[in-house]
């Protein structure tokens, strides 16, 4: 990448005290508010820095030799073009379902799994830790998974299964998917926002927040409160769809609608201040149970660029699979 930024500054900082201006105090209090990396300020506002004692000329210098150090510019649309060409894809396990996804999930955007219960949301999860880890010829990223948990319904037992049977070691597949239970909302947030180091140490390439809504869901209640939920949650998949885009991972949340959806995403990845991230970074996949047992629907209902439809997919004890020709039939 050195070659391609010839004539800008390349220079390589490693960790947030190597950048010029951040001494050990900075560096701390940066640590504090949850920026732990080099790329984490990459992404960061000057209104954050702020929030360290940063002077604004100051931040805005920092961001942009953090940016030009991890080669992450936003600025202008030839180099989001480039990004867009970074972007990698993970397979779910099922062809057809990847072929509804325009080939897999997508790094750098988040993909919401919405259903009801038992309709098949975390135990795709479960598989995405595993094909994570595959080789790129074999549909995943070659990289780690990090799992944050609030319904405690994380199963290592799972993910060894689905290991098995793709032929890897289930040890080594459960060694890389870093696990955290959320409590309440505000401990998920707080996890999101610490989540930085972690994800470049172990070489996060899919982070996973399953449920991403229960805890809002029955802490803020009422609509005198719904305006604060929003507020939170919106700050939540910022920060998540930062971390995808800086880390160049795959993001997933999942979210119980029931009989009667309440208002989650109105305006939620919309930013006020015409910020880049915009209404591009979210696909939102429908799952359905069906009548017969282990076949489920998956319906796209909104992407950034890709036509709405539908397709079939199977949970086995194998995890997510294609439904084959003879169960069709059935
Ligand atoms: P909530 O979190 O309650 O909203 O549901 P969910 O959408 O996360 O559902 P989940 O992914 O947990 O799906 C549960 C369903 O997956 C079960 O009802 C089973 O049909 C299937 N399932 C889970 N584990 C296994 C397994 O080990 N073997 C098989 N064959 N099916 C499984
Ligand atoms: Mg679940």
């Amino acid at each position: 990448m050195a070659e391609e930024n010839k004539g800008k500054s390349t220079k390589k900082y490693e960790f947030i005290e190597d950048l010029p201006g951040i001494g050990p105090a900075t560096a701390q209090k940066l640590r504090e508010l949850g920026f732990h990396t080099v790329e984490s300020l990459a992404t960061a506002t000057v209104k954050e820095l702020g929030q360290a004692g940063i002077g604004e000329k100051k931040a805005s210098e920092i961001i942009k030799l953090a940016r030009s150090s991890i080669s992450l510019a936003f600025i202008r649309a030839d180099e989001l073009l480039k990004m867009r060409q970074n972007v990698l894809r993970l397979t779910t396990g099922s062809k057809t379902l990847d072929q509804l996804l325009g080939g897999g999930l997508e790094t750098q955007t988040i993909t919401e799994f919405y259903g009801e219960y038992g309709s098949g949301k975390s135990q795709i999860c479960h598989q995405l830790c595993v094909n994570v880890q595959l080789p790129p010829e074999k549909g995943g990223l070659g990289g780690g998974a990090l799992y944050i948990d609030t319904e405690n319904t994380f199963r290592t037992e799972r993910i060894v299964q689905m290991a098995k049977h793709l032929g890897l070691d289930p040890y080594e597949v459960v060694r890389n998917i870093i696990y955290a239970e959320a409590y309440t909302s505000d401990h998920q947030m707080f996890l999101l926002e610490n989540a930085d180091e972690v994800i470049k140490e172990n070489n996060i390439r899919l982070i996973i927040i399953d449920s991403l809504t229960a805890h809002f869901r029955s802490e803020y209640l009422g609509r005198e409160m719904l305006a604060e939920r929003q507020q939170k949650l919106n700050k939540h998949l910022h920060r998540l769809i930062r971390l995808a885009r800086a880390f160049n991972a795959v993001a997933v949340v999942t979210n119980q609608v029931m009989a009667k959806p309440d208002v989650f995403f109105g305006n939620v990845v919309h930013p006020v201040g015409g910020h880049v991230v915009a209404h591009t970074s979210h696909t939102r996949v429908y799952l359905r149970k069906s009548a017969r047992g282990p076949v489920r629907i998956a319906r796209l209902v909104s992407s950034p660029y890709l036509p709405e439809g539908e397709t079939i997919f199977k949970i086995t004890e194998n995890g997510v699979e294609d439904v084959e020709e003879e169960d069709k039939k059935r």
